[in-house]
Parts: C-alpha cells; structure tokens; sequence
C-alpha cells in the first residue's frame, strides 16, 4: 500500500487559521491538495494571512463560540464545496489567573471557546459527515488538560474536557465511518510568545527536544490523523510535544 497524503478530494476546515498551528495546519493541507475552509473570529488576521477567497480556499468569519455562526459557517463551507470531510477544531485563547482571582469572563470565555467551540463545530459537521459515510475530527488538546498548570485552571479544565468530549465522539460516530482524535501540540507560536521569558524558558527546560516546535511541525500529524489510511484510529490523544508528556 501507498501512504497518500493527497487530499484533493477532501474539503477541510480548519477553526483559528488566522496563524499559528492552525494557520500552519490548514496550509499543510491547503499544499496537499485540499479544499480548505480557514475560520477565525480575526477578519483582520484572516485576511492579512490568507488573502481574497480562491478555488480551494474560503475564509469564514466566526466565533466557534458562537453556535448559530457555526452553523451557518459550517452550511457556507458545504454551499461552496459540496462537502466537509476533515474538520480541526484548533481555535483558542488564554485568559490566565490563580483560580482565587478567576473572573467569571475568564472562566466562561476560555470554556465557551474551547470546549464550546469543538463542541459546535463538531455538532454542525457530524450530518454532513454521516452522509457521506466519512469523517475525520481532529481535535487541539493540550498537556495542561491533562497535567493542570499554574493560571491556567479554565485552560485545563476545557483542555481535559476536550480529551472526555473526543473519546465520546469516537464512540457515537465509528459506525459512520468518522473518526475523533486529538493531538497535543507544542509550538511556538503568539500565546506561547505571551508567556513571560522566565517561565518559558523553564517550560523549554522540560522538553526533552530541548525546543518548542515551528507551527508546520504539527500540520503532518494532523493530516495523519485525517488521511484514509488512518481510519481505524479513533479516540486517540497523539502528543507532538517534543516528548514533554513522557
Ligand atoms: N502553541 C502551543 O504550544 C500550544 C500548546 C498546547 C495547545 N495549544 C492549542 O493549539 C491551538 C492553537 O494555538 P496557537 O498557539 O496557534 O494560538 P494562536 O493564539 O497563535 O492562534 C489562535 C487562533 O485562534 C483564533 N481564535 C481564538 N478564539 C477564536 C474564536 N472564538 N473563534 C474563532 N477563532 C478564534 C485566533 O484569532 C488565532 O488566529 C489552541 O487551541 C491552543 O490552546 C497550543
């Protein structure tokens, strides 16, 4: 057999594709092929990164938290391409403090976008996948949801939920011929770059590969995770983490 990683006759969309790993992951796919769908709340971001909607790409203005523009995000992407067959719930922020001094903003606006968003965009793609009788969802957990961190208490919980959210996906949608999975990234990219210097350079510290990634190291093990030879893979936590989770 021979590993494919063209995806030209796929549509994927891809939620926080403004820049980062989500930038990185849909222009990966983008590359192999793919119809490719970037989401970001960030019009501005979106532009700057991705330009004028072409052949095989759309931008798409949403805020995954928001699930009535998910739907209507997600019913744009099939008017446009006819399918959506991969979706990378990816999008995120931080809104850190020691859980004493947590706002209820900071608490709900990290939940409602991580864990809210995977949930609607998954919600909204899942008919469309049935219908096909295909799916890949691929998911953006974190070593924080699974290891807790400092400030970051609305970050792992949302983080862990996603892991709990994804292995329940897998288990509703096998039969379908859908798959959910998640990666666990580690790159460096502008919330990484929010971290003040001395507690990065202590995370750094704990990566056995001794650095965070560039964003285009996660893309291929997403596209793994979405490619036909994967499909037997399902409720899987991959880390690409340069080993910190070991
Ligand atoms: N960078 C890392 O090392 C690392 C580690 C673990 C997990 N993650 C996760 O990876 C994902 C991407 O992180 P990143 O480092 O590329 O971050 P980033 O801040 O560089 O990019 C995030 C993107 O998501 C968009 N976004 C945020 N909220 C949104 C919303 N409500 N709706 C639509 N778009 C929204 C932003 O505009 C931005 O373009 C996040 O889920 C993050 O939690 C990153």
């Amino acid at each position: 057999m021979t590993l494919t990683c063209d995806f030209s006759s796929r549509t994927v969309l891809v939620t926080g594709a403004g820049q980062g790993i989500g930038e990185a992951i849909a222009a990966y796919f983008h590359a192999a092929g793919a119809r490719v769908a970037v989401a970001d709340w960030d019009g501005d971001v979106l532009a700057r990164t991705w330009g004028a909607p072409s052949e095989r790409m759309l931008p798409v203005v949403l805020d995954v938290a928001d699930p009535d523009a998910v739907t209507r995000g997600i019913d744009s992407v099939v008017d446009r391409f006819g399918s959506i067959d991969v979706v990378v719930n990816n999008a995120g922020i931080a809104r850190d403090a020691v859980v004493w001094k947590m706002t209820d903003d900071q608490w709900r606006s990290v939940l409602d976008v991580h864990l809210g968003g995977t949930f609607h965009v998954t919600r909204a793609a899942i008919p469309h996948m049935r219908a096909a009788g295909f799916g890949r969802i691929v998911n953006v957990t974190s070593f924080t949801g699974m290891h807790g961190n400092v400030g970051q208490s609305n970050y792992a919980a949302a983080k862990g939920g996603i892991i709990g959210f994804t292995k329940s996906v897998a288990k509703e949608t096998a039969r379908f011929g859908i798959t959910a999975n998640a990666i666990s990234p580690n790159a460096a990219t502008a919330m990484v770059a929010a971290i003040p210097e001395e507690q990065l350079a202590a995370m750094t510290a704990t990566v056995p590969m001794g650095r965070f990634a560039e964003p285009s190291e996660m893309a291929a093990a997403v596209a793994f995770l979405a490619s036909d030879e994967a499909g037997y893979i399902t409720g899987a936590v991959v880390p690409v983490d340069g080993g910190v989770s070991m």
